[in-house]
């Protein structure tokens, strides 16, 4: 077996172990005869592994019980438009603006809600996470992407603030523990730390969905897959086993501690390479506001980024090129990247980088 340097930003590298057992089970998922893709979604084999998933994120996660844990198939743009149409109700909502995902959210509030920018990182190229300005009376939520998968910044702590707090977490869920006193919603595309494209988990104070808008489509309604836990129609059933293979990887391996540990050395080889070298590559993120996540970066010679791109491609570095809309370099280095992978990688920049001198 072959396995690629996958530094992809999402759809992105899941953990081995993960895909070897799905391909096991994938024509007789334990005795059944049937893979899970073939099992009936009211089956007691079906039922079994998807409350084993929603108990194992809120093990992981340390969600307390008056938040409730929901599967929304539709990714992370899809919440973009179900927060405002369920929570904003004609209020005002702050939008933290630190990049593209987060104006995108902005954008999709129009229809519910008056947004308004409670910080912008936009007069700083997006290289830091600005502090927050005053929230404005009757905000029904602010939102804030915690990590910004294009430019490669992150929120060290969710500022607090005395309105809810709905957070975008696609690129850093379960890469740090998320502390539930500041947030009232948290939302991540599943593509990046947990498993597969096309659907998103959403983890919401039980409240804001007793509250939110009734006269919306039941199923945009976020009280649908609260009250029928996530099983109101159809859920994304094989999507919702690879999460249940990553999250049991993820306990076994440690947790979310763990995740952390390996986040913070993961990308300090890299930040390193990039600091030692500064007359060949530049950070774009500041260093207080690094992504653990995301490490972005240019060739101080920008007319080399494609060779350098290519160059990395031949050496089976995969998925090191910026994000269409920005352009420049960016690795991602999630949950299930291996250290090996990063150090390869970093060893290769570091000859690179000499190579030039
Ligand atoms: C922070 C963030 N939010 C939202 C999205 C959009 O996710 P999706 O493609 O699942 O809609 C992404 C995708 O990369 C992201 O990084």
């Amino acid at each position: 077996m072959k396995r690629a340097y996958n530094f992809n930003a999402g759809p992105a590298a899941l953990p081995e172990e993960v895909l070897v057992q799905a391909a096991a089970e994938m024509t007789d998922y334990r005795g059944t005869g049937m893979g899970v893709m073939e099992l009936s979604h009211r089956s007691a084999e079906y039922d079994a592994l998807h409350e084993q998933a929603r108990a194992d994120l809120r093990e992981l996660l340390a969600i307390p019980d008056d938040f409730a844990v929901m599967f929304v198939q539709g990714g992370a743009s899809h919440q973009f438009m179900m927060i405002p149409a369920n929570l904003a109700m004609g209020r005002p909502t702050g939008y933290a603006d630190t990049g593209v995902w987060a104006q995108k959210a902005m954008q999709e509030t129009g229809l519910y809600g008056q947004p308004y920018k409670i910080c912008d990182a936009a007069p700083g190229g997006y290289r830091d996470i600005p502090a927050w300005g005053a929230v404005e009376a009757d905000t029904a939520y602010v939102h804030i992407t915690t990590n910004n998968t294009i430019y490669g910044t992150q929120y060290r702590e969710i500022p607090a603030v005395s309105v809810p707090v709905v957070a975008d977490m696609s690129s850093d869920i379960a890469s740090r523990p998320i502390d539930w006193t500041r947030v009232a919603a948290v939302y991540a595309g599943t593509q990046k730390n947990l498993g597969p494209a096309g659907m998103a988990v959403v983890v919401m104070h039980r409240d804001l969905i007793r509250t939110g808008n009734a006269r919306l489509p039941k199923i945009l309604q976020y009280r649908t897959y609260a009250d029928n836990r996530s099983l109101y129609n159809t859920p994304p059933s094989y999507a919702i086993y690879i999460l249940g293979l990553v999250l049991d990887w993820m306990k076994r391996q440690g947790g979310v501690a763990e995740m952390e540990r390996r986040a913070r050395v993961k990308s300090q080889l890299l930040y390193t390479v990039i600091d030692r070298y500064p007359e060949v590559f530049v950070g774009h993120a500041r260093p207080e506001a690094r992504s653990l996540m995301n490490v972005t970066f240019t060739l101080r010679d920008r007319a080399q980024e494609a060779v350098f791109v290519a160059a990395a491609k031949a050496q089976g570095f995969v998925g090191v090129k910026g994000h269409r809309l920005v352009g420049g370099l960016r690795v991602s280095l999630y949950n299930a990247v291996p250290q090996a992978a990063v150090e390869a990688l970093a060893q290769w920049m570091t000859a690179y980088a000499e190579a030039q001198a």
